[in-house]
């Protein structure tokens, strides 16, 4: 028997320990839960990407009263991005959260059907997608899609 430990380097920073982009994209993030259409949970997501070219989308959570059929912030977004520029490499992703009056104190962390969709834009791109989970109490930064779904199936996969 052999064992494999994984780990995952996560970052913690205040707000104002982040350069000004990051800033910027956090707040964007943070403007779009405002912008949700989430009715039934009341859970409000906003996810704000950055492209490598510098353009910056902003997307939030759609709900559906047939519940599967809604999708999460960070899909929309990262769709959007992908749809609009199927060129260009993603840089940074933000994601905030917000309910009950009020934004998560502990940074939200992506569902895993978006882990796997933010995964193959990585891959697609050969290139790390900066994440920035925002809390009140602190935010998280990762440096890579593969640091949140380490074992994963990926376009290599169909070919193994
Ligand atoms: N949701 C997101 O948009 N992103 C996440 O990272 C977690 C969950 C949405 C899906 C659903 O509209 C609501 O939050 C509650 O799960």
């Amino acid at each position: 028997m052999e064992r494999k430990i994984i780990e995952t380097n996560i970052e913690i920073y205040s707000f104002e320990e982040l350069d000004k982009s990051k800033q910027q994209l956090i707040l964007k993030a943070k403007e779009q839960v405002f912008k949700a259409y989430a009715p039934y949970s009341e859970f409000q997501v906003g996810a704000a990407i950055e492209l490598e070219n510098g353009e910056i989308f902003a997307a939030s959570n759609q709900e559906n009263s047939a519940y599967p059929s809604g999708l999460c912030a960070e899909r929309v977004a990262m769709f959007f991005a992908n749809a609009q520029f199927p060129e260009v490499a993603v840089k940074t992703l933000a994601i905030a959260a917000y309910t009950n009056g009020s934004f998560l104190e502990e940074p939200v962390t992506p569902c895993g059907s978006c882990r796997q969709v933010l995964l193959e834009t990585e891959t697609r791109f050969e290139k790390n997608i900066t994440i920035l989970l925002y809390g009140t109490k602190h935010i998280f930064k990762i440096d890579n899609v593969k640091q949140l779904l380490p074992i994963c199936f990926e376009k290599s996969s169909l070919n193994s």
